[in-house]
């Protein structure tokens, strides 16, 4: 049996903002507290969400920053509780609507929020979430978790619950146009990250699988188009699909390797999660590919590899080498190295990525060796 579930309702579309003030009155909030960064502010695109706004009473955090700390949520959740806050609005990438999901969670609940780490641990209702994603890539606008940093600790945990879902996501392609390549690249290689890993999956399922290959065929097709200068409407509303469909699959079906060992890469030295993944999912696919020959079928058919005359081994390497190319072809950096991971930390890095729910659902059975082995040559 199999469970796929995804209680959000997504809004999508160049007007579909227009809607958003609709959505806060079904929800009956009166108050709103908006939640997001300094930078997006300053880019004009908090006043774009809001300019939609003429009745809702607003409260603007703009304290948000990347990997969000619990002290961070703390702040958030003492605004709330102070102003009577019904709802919130996150605005940003996953780092702002995480950190919705903790103070949502909080809002409602004693904590501490370190308390509340895996899966349905926190017993009250969050405050509900509307999300407005401006980054094509986390997925977090309808996940069911939220990643959190332990500063105390440099761990970063996650909680798992369906109630933390946003209720409603509002894909609006210009929210994501303006975003710099130094953005975009890491995002979009997280978006084809999380889909690979869930379709490889032991959790995967036919639902998550059809959303996985439907994503990876479209940040195949998109990825490189909307790094243009001036990116086609296409592409972006595109990217946007292709996050969102392989959130929809790894929500429901996990991830693997290359997401449990990039999280102490951003809990440790702060590398952005998505420059992580770029740089480790080329080297998980490599782990993989010799256990599921008949899905690298698969994911070379998504990415539109020319199979024929080609043995099960060839197939899995040319999708390895496919999606190096794609990462060489955007930019990313490809190096543990380039992005001031020392070796030093490699121990602590293999512990910690050891203790992430994905490794038991990773296709290929996972030793601390292995880990380590990849650090190595990811280095
Ligand atoms: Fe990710």
């Amino acid at each position: 049996m199999f469970i796929f579930q995804m209680p959000s309702k997504i809004m999508a579309g160049d007007t579909c903002l227009n809607r958003l003030e609709e959505e806060i009155q079904k929800l009956g909030a009166e108050k709103v507290l908006v939640v997001t960064d300094r930078n997006l502010e300053k880019a004009g695109l908090v006043k774009k969400v809001t300019d939609n706004l003429g009745q809702t009473e607003l409260i603007l955090f703009n304290e948000c920053s990347p990997d969000p700390s619990t002290e961070l949520i703390q702040r958030g959740t003492e605004v709330i509780r102070k102003r009577g806050v019904n709802l919130l609005i996150a605005i940003g990438g996953g780092s702002n609507i995480d950190a919705a999901k903790g103070m949502s969670i909080m809002a409602a609940n004693k904590g501490p929020l370190t308390q509340y780490e895996g899966p349905e641990k926190f017993p009250n209702e969050p405050l509900p979430i509307i999300s407005v994603p401006t980054t094509a890539g986390t997925g977090s606008e309808i996940t069911f978790f939220a990643v959190i940093t332990d500063l105390e600790r440099d761990y970063k945990f996650l909680i798992w619950s369906p109630r933390i879902a946003p209720k409603v996501a509002f894909l609006d392609p210009s929210m994501v146009a303006t975003a710099p390549r130094t953005v975009k690249i890491p995002a979009g290689m997280d978006a084809l990250a999380h889909a690979v890993e869930s379709y490889l999956s032991k959790m995967a399922s036919p639902l998550t699988e059809i959303c996985a290959l439907k994503a990876i065929n479209l940040v195949f097709r998109n990825l490189r188009g909307v790094l243009e200068d001036k990116p086609n409407l296409d592409c972006l509303k595109n990217m946007q699909y292709a996050a969102t469909i392989a959130a929809m699959s790894f929500a429901n079906a996990k991830l693997g390797i290359v997401h449990a060992m990039a999280l102490p890469l951003s809990a440790m030295y702060h590398v952005p999660h998505g420059v992580a993944i770029s740089i480790l999912l080329p080297h998980g696919l490599e782990f993989n590919r010799l256990v599921r020959p008949d899905k690298f079928i698969q994911l070379a058919q998504a990415m539109k590899i020319e199979t024929q005359g080609l043995s099960a081994k060839e197939v899995g390497k040319s999708v390895v080498e496919a999606v190096k190319k794609l990462s060489r072809d955007t930019g990313a950096p490809d190096r543990l190295r380039e992005v001031g991971v020392k070796k030093e930390s490699f121990e602590k890095m293999v512990q910690d990525s050891m203790k992430s729910g994905h490794v038991q659902v990773n296709p290929r059975k996972i030793e601390a060796q292995d880990i380590f082995n990849i650090y190595q040559a990811a280095y």
